[in-house]
């Protein structure tokens, strides 16, 4: 089965035929919502609205360690994440598709690991590429048979949120190597490691970053859901293949 989180702009997945919905409790407390189980051209799909249902969580309030270990239960060949991200390399413009292939951690105060007890011994995890190549592998062939464009690799920048960033910052992002920034990407990409769940990202540009393209003076936040908007389509068009791959 292929799980899908959906982040900004995607709180349900309307290509989805409904059959139920379930809400499964961790050691870790409630996931974001009910999880919706259905099919996507007649193949199993389950699916889990990052933010909760009607969009009310705020990144840094979202139980990621609930979220991820719930999904596992149910143990998915593939979780695919998409998520929304401000576009800091110039050819990342709003409504397009990145597939990252890393990613900094700039986040603090979150709940990042399901290692933290005392009464088990320490456990790293390798972390070298956060994200699975097999999944990586398959977004991008569902990409291709459906005919949408998605850049391949890029680095994701975590940060805090809910604030967007300074100009200053997204320029320090870029000096550290960052062709994108959004606030969910960790630990959510640490905590599917930890629990080897096989987890990649389809990032969705929503606007330039802070100081870039035409947002030198501000970002128009009243365009961002309308971005999202169009650029879902793409990402439906993208599942809907995912789910023969
Ligand atoms: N910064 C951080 N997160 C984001 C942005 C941004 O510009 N756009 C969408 N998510």
């Amino acid at each position: 089965m292929l799980a899908i989180i959906g982040g900004s702009g995607m709180t349900q997945l309307s290509c989805l035929e409904i059959s139920h919905r379930q809400i499964i409790r961790t050691p870790y407390g409630e996931p974001s919502g009910p999880f919706t189980f259905g099919k996507v051209n007649n193949r199993e799909i389950v699916f889990l609205a990052r933010h909760g249902h009607g969009h009310t969580i705020p990144p840094h309030q979202i139980n990621y360690r609930a979220n991820l270990w719930a999904l596992n239960t149910l143990r998915p060949r593939h979780v695919v994440a998409v998520a929304a991200v401000g576009g800091i390399r110039e050819n990342l413009a709003p409504g397009s598709l990145v597939i990252p292939d890393q990613i900094i951690d700039y986040t603090y105060g979150r709940d990042f690991t399901y290692f933290d007890s005392t009464d088990q011994p320490v456990t790293h995890i390798d972390f070298t590429h956060p994200y699975c190549s097999a999944t990586r592998a398959k977004l991008l062939q569902a990409a291709k048979l459906a005919g949408e464009p998605v850049a391949n690799g890029g680095v994701y920048a975590a940060i805090q949120g809910p604030r967007l960033e300074t100009a200053a910052e997204i320029n320090r992002l870029e000096r550290d190597g960052a062709d994108m920034v959004g606030m969910t990407g960790m630990p959510e990409t640490a905590l599917a490691r930890e629990l080897g769940l096989n987890y990649a990202t389809l990032a969705v540009v929503a606007n330039h970053a802070a100081g870039r393209g035409i947002n030198v003076t501000a970002i128009p936040l009243n365009e961002i859901y309308a971005i999202l908007e169009q650029a879902m389509v793409h990402v439906r068009n993208i599942i809907e293949q995912l789910v023969h791959c």
